[in-house]
């Protein structure tokens, strides 16, 4: 018998405030036309103070742990993938403990920007598969609006804030592709091309800083990666793109998105896209595509699914997993 990490339970929370792309008319030279046409996003939500990264991770957190019929108590262990976490520390995760009621266990933030969630979910999975934890709630939750620098057209029009969860359970299967759970895990960094997609500002400069990208190189490397990460996972758990149910893909522009799917052989209408409705939400646009998706009855038990994200670092990596 072999262990797999299982999702159980899914969950996600999005800001009360939606921002449509004529709001952007108003302050810049830029037009609904152009953000649709180069992005595919038509409206994003922006969190207000009170929706911090950690406040909205516990609210999806809540819902993923009801929807796996578990109690908050159940739960061995808390792993968000946040770049914006509300302080330098603690990390957002023991706050969500805490938010959460929680007495025991162990939390913590995993940070690989826009891959964050495919990072914290490998994470979670080697922890499930080595006994160190039998429930891990994974959550992605980002405020990427305190990061835009609202002068920049090429950026600030393509990001949104959220959170989304889910609540990975070891389940003993017979280890073949047909088991439900996580199957195979691809993780790829690359450090020389930090500038591309970087933000200005940390501790070393005591400022928070704001995003600044080099849209055309992050874009050529993106289309490559993700299509190349996905192969590799789809290889290391045996199966071939006719195999896949769903590519649930991070959510950062319908044209990266199609792009990849086409380099991988996947029809289009075997995407999943939230990015139209909530935008670049970084490591929080795959758990909450996953949650809008089950909740929608899109994604049913026992599909297969390929599932990628790439950003700053860059990082990159894709899972495929059986739900
Ligand atoms: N409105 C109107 N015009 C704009 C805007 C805007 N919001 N933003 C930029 N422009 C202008 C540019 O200034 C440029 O004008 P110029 O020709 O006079 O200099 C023109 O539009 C074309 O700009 P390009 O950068 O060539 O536009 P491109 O077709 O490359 O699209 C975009 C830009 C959407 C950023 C694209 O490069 C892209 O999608 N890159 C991927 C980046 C991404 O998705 N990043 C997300 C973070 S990383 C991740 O999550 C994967």
């Amino acid at each position: 018998m072999k262990k797999r990490a299982v999702i159980t339970g899914v969950g996600h929370y999005l800001p009360k405030r939606i921002v449509h792309n004529s709001e952007f008319e108003k302050t810049l030279n830029t037009s609904d036309e152009w953000i649709v046409t180069r992005s595919g996003i038509r409206q994003r939500h922006f969190s207000n103070k009170d929706e911090t990264t950690s406040k909205m991770a516990i609210m999806a957190g809540q819902q993923a742990i009801k929807n796996a019929n578990l109690e908050a108590s159940d739960i061995d262990a808390i792993i968000l993938a946040t770049s914006t976490a509300d302080f330098t520390f603690p990390s957002a995760a023991t706050m969500v403990q805490a938010g959460l009621g929680m007495k025991s266990g162990f939390a913590y933030d995993v940070q690989a920007v826009c891959a964050g969630f495919i990072y914290a979910m490998s994470t979670a999975n080697a922890q499930i598969i080595s006994g160190q934890a039998n429930r891990i709630l994974v959550i992605g939750s980002e405020t990427f609006s305190n990061l835009m620098d609202w002068n920049d057209r090429s950026t600030c029009v393509l990001f949104g804030d959220g959170a989304g969860a889910v609540v990975l359970e070891a389940y003993s299967c017979s280890g073949d592709k047909e088991d439900r759970g996580i199957l195979s895990v691809d993780l790829n960094s690359d450090g020389n091309y930090k500038d591309i997609l970087h933000v200005d500002g940390g501790v070393a400069s005591k400022t928070t800083g704001y995003l600044r990208m080099e849209g055309k190189e992050v874009f050529k490397h993106a289309v490559e990666k993700l299509a190349r990460t996905s192969e590799k996972a789809m290889a290391k758990a045996g199966v071939k793109s006719d195999d896949v149910d769903w590519v649930v893909p991070h959510q950062a522009n319908i044209r990266i998105i199609q792009g990849t799917a086409r380099k991988m052989g996947i029809p289009d209408e075997k995407v999943i896209k939230t990015v139209q409705d909530h935008g670049n939400t970084s490591a929080a646009s795959i758990p909450l595509a996953l949650s809008v998706a089950s909740r929608s009855g899109q994604i049913v038990k026992n599909d297969l699914i390929v599932t990628e994200a790439i950003g700053g670092g860059l990082a990159w990596g894709a899972i495929v997993l059986r739900w």
